[in-house]
């Protein structure tokens, strides 16, 4: 897995955001060779020529089958024919929008794997679990039900639903407590394979804040909405990493 500046990923995460015209962002963010980035699916084939290479492109979801009766899904199977290296699965917005439960989304990480592909998995808690002082319990139960057997290419994003979008990041001390408490449950969980295993923080993460997040114990790098839109964001995270 192409990590980059001290072995931190930095990856864009586009949403449902982008037509042709923003394929000049992907050619941008080829000044680096390290940047991950998830277009639309509409994009990822145009995406993958403007990166020349040089940025990683993956999908944003893909269905837990490979080919089938499925109308308006996407398999990893076909993310990987195209040259897609990764996949998200689990992301709170589609954990919410498509009531998409953890089984779903452990049978997803399978897929994902079985395509050969890195699989973002991420968990977090919302507004009123962490007021309620279940953030801990409910991310342990996300990752509990939604890990795959394996570890192999697994990469976890912790990602706050109520830092998302919104400006609001945890403290740098919360999100280091949530990074130490998910890095333990991946060594019960996987032994020295988990000790290994990339765990990123997302969240309102932006040029501003990211050199003090990314300087987190156990945050291994950033899953970031809004600022990787533009190249000029994303590389400015990029280059926030603490050395
Ligand atoms: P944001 O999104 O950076 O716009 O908050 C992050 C995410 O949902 O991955």
């Amino acid at each position: 897995m192409k990590t980059g500046r001290a072995g931190r990923l930095i990856v864009g995460n586009w949403k449902m955001n982008g037509t042709r015209a923003a394929l000049a962002e992907i050619r941008a963010m080829a000044a680096r060779d390290d940047l991950w980035v998830a277009p639309p699916f509409t994009l990822i084939h145009a995406a993958l020529e403007a990166g020349g290479g040089r940025v990683r492109i993956g999908g944003q979801d893909s269905h837990v089958r490979d080919f089938g009766a499925h109308t308006g899904c996407v398999s990893a199977a076909m993310l990987a024919d195209l040259g897609a290296s990764f996949v998200i699965v689990g992301h709170s917005e589609r954990r919410s929008d498509q009531r998409e439960s953890d089984a779903e989304v452990r049978a997803k990480a399978h897929a994902g794997q079985a395509a050969e592909l890195d699989v973002i998995l991420c968990v977090g808690e919302t507004l009123e679990q962490r007021d309620a002082g279940r953030a801990e319990a409910v991310v342990a139960d996300q990752l509990m039900g939604s890990l795959p057997d394996d570890p192999a290419g697994l990469i976890i994003a912790y990602e706050p639903v109520w830092a998302i979008g919104t400006g609001r990041t945890p403290t740098v001390a919360d999100v280091g407590a949530m990074h130490a408490h998910i890095r333990a449950r991946l060594v019960a969980q996987f032994g020295d394979a988990g000790a290994a295993l990339p765990i990123l923080y997302g969240g309102s993460v932006n040029p501003g804040n990211a050199a003090a997040l990314l300087a987190v114990p156990e945050v291994g790098g950033a899953l970031v909405g809004g600022a990787s839109l533009t190249a000029a964001g994303l590389i400015a995270i990029a280059e926030a990493v603490p050395d």
